[in-house]
């Protein structure tokens, strides 16, 4: 038994504790991982350094909050502590320490392309170098455990990249340290669009300052009729994947990864009908699908001590693993005595 889950490949993946959960990340990296969970050795971070990067959000009270709603969010939508690690970024101070080493091999230039980089700065007044390092903190979240696979959504893309290059780079420069991951997407749902504008990717930081652009996982029955209910679509009648508008092609996705059918079932189940009738029945897949997992939120958060105990053991797997990663990248710089 215990052979058999060496061998097994390691997934890791993270999601950042700010703003709401939504659909979006269930779709596109959540319940990809659930889907896998038994396939691979997997370990799951809540990855609260990096939220520190947007300030705005970050009061003490809400990221302790956040920290503790992802965590049984993971839990509630299906992550099972006997077969995956869940635990707490900064838990494990290797994180901060390998991203220290891992800048000193990092071109800026590398950074400074970095779209996610530009385009959260452009908005800032006074850009943090958190900010411009986040690649290279995640870069060092993957690489800390040996991970073979990254399951994400595709706007993670240029991340994953970029953690390759570094790798590539370090056992370049230092010999064969890392191990170099692959990105995990979905073909269809690796991004959903936001509702109410389907040009631009559903985000958590939208979700939270505007009402009906995106589907919180913790969402009222009724926010959420709304939302799919109000949702931007067009004047036509186009239910084909190929011709439909940005709007009504996201419902058609949104749909399709819910109830696990193919594109082409999905466009047969819809043909001839309109997209009132799309919405409605889009709205009682996505209650079919959440009313499980705020149930299981509901009993998870009401249980005494049940997530510290699960984030507890996880922190001592994932500090194993990453301490002895850690103890191997200073054996190769030079930085034992
Ligand atoms: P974050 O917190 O923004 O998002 C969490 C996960 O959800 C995916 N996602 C989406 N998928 C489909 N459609 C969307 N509209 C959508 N919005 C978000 C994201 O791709 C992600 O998989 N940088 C990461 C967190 C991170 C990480 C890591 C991930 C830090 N270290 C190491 C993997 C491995 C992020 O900001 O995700």
């Amino acid at each position: 038994m215990k052979e058999n889950v060496e061998k097994k490949k390691r997934v890791f993946s993270g999601v950042q504790p700010t703003g709401q959960i939504h659909i979006g990340n269930y779709v596109g990296a959540i319940s990809l991982w659930v889907e896998n969970q038994d396939l691979y050795d997997n370990i799951f971070c809540i990855v609260d350094l990096h939220s520190l990067t947007i300030p705005e959000n970050i009061a003490p009270e809400y990221l302790r909050r956040k920290v503790r709603e992802v965590a049984a969010l993971y839990l509630a939508c299906g992550i099972d502590p006997e077969k995956s690690t869940i635990f707490v970024q900064s838990q494990v101070p290797e994180h901060a320490e390998l991203t220290w080493l891992l800048n000193c091999v990092t071109p800026i230039g590398w950074l400074e392309r970095m779209t996610q980089y530009k385009s959260k700065s452009a908005e800032m007044e006074t850009v943090g170098t958190g900010l411009f390092d986040y690649p290279v903190l995640m870069a060092a979240d993957i690489l800390l455990y040996d991970t073979d696979l990254v399951p994400v959504g595709d706007d993670q893309k240029q991340h994953i990249e970029i953690t390759r290059d570094i790798a590539q780079r370090f056992n370049h420069l230092y010999g064969e340290v890392f191990k170099i991951p692959d990105g995990l997407f979905r073909e269809s749902g690796a991004r959903i669009m936001g509702l109410d504008t389907p040009e631009v990717k559903m985000s958590k930081s939208l979700g939270e300052m505007k009402k009906r652009h995106s589907i919180g996982l913790l969402d009222s029955e009724e926010d959420i009729r709304d939302a799919i209910m109000r949702a931007t679509t067009d004047s036509n009648m186009e239910t084909r994947y190929e011709y439909a508008s940005p709007g009504v092609k996201n419902l058609l996705v949104l749909y399709e990864v819910l109830t696990g059918s193919s594109r082409e079932e999905v466009e047969e189940h819809f043909s001839g009908k309109n997209y009132g009738t799309l919405k409605k029945e889009l709205v009682e897949v996505v209650l079919d699908t959440l009313r499980p997992i705020q149930q299981k939120y509901n009993e998870i958060v009401n249980e005494e001590g049940y997530l510290d105990n699960i984030l507890n053991e996880g922190r001592m797997r994932a500090k194993e693993i990453a301490s002895a990663t850690i103890a191997r990248v200073k054996e190769h710089m030079g930085l034992t005595l």
